[in-house]
């Protein structure tokens, strides 16, 4: 870093998330965020999409330029690889509330393209209590940590998503004691090698699978 270029300032999203709040109340809130510097340049806040009251939270990264664009969460390229799994896999759409480990979208500007950049632990530090005030007022069974941003958000940044997934265990989340299934991020089997592509999709789903078995018993 250049002497010219000041330190981000990250207070953290806590002095902007209501107490007690309902998702909808959050939602509102959260257009105010400046809890960190990724509201500046995004187009707006991104939280979340699904049932208020579903029985598993998907935690993701943060939202991609589509979803900046429209403000709804996972609706691009990686969102509906996500619904095929979850189809797939035979997990409900009531089921699930949608939301990411970080609101804004980090990128960087390339000529008239936004390049995707992945969030730092200081964004996901900073982007914590959205995410902890979601589960708190989703209450769900399980979460499940789509890649390693939102499992390093969740559990902590020793998380090795190719060590942990597929296992539906309780752990020490930041969001209390909980049931969380961790698998990989639906973008990285877009990233992925061409031939290796449908047997990424196959484990995600066989992951899923693993959510949809515990939602049935
Ligand atoms: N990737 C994510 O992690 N979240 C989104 O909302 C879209 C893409
Ligand atoms: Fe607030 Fe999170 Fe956006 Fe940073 S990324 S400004 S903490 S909502």
């Amino acid at each position: 870093m250049t002497p010219t270029t000041p330190a981000p300032e990250r207070p953290g999203a806590q002095q902007w998330v209501p107490p007690d709040a309902d998702v909808d109340a959050l939602r509102a809130a959260a257009t105010g965020c400046r809890g960190c510097e990724l509201w500046e340049p995004a187009t707006q806040v991104v939280v979340s999409a699904g049932n208020p009251r579903a029985r598993a939270v998907l935690v993701g990264e943060q939202p991609g330029d589509v979803e900046d664009r429209q403000g709804i969460p996972f609706v691009g390229p990686a969102g509906r690889l996500l619904q095929r799994a979850l189809d797939e896999a035979g997990v409900a759409r009531a089921d699930v509330y949608v939301t990411n480990a970080v609101k804004h979208f980090r990128f960087e500007p390339r000529g008239n393209r936004r390049i995707h950049q992945t969030p730092e632990l200081a964004h996901m530090v900073a982007c914590r209590p959205w995410l902890e005030a979601e589960v708190a007022a989703v209450e769900p069974d399980v979460l499940v940590a789509l890649g390693a941003t939102a499992g390093k958000t969740l559990l902590g940044p020793s998380f090795r998503v190719t060590k942990e997934r597929g296992r539906l265990e309780e752990r020490d989340t930041v969001a209390g004691r909980r049931l969380v299934l961790p698998t990989v991020h639906p973008s990285s089997i877009l990233r992925g090698p061409e031939e290796q592509r449908e047997e990424a999709f196959a484990a995600l789903v066989a992951d899923l699978a693993v959510l949809a078995r515990h939602l049935a018993g």
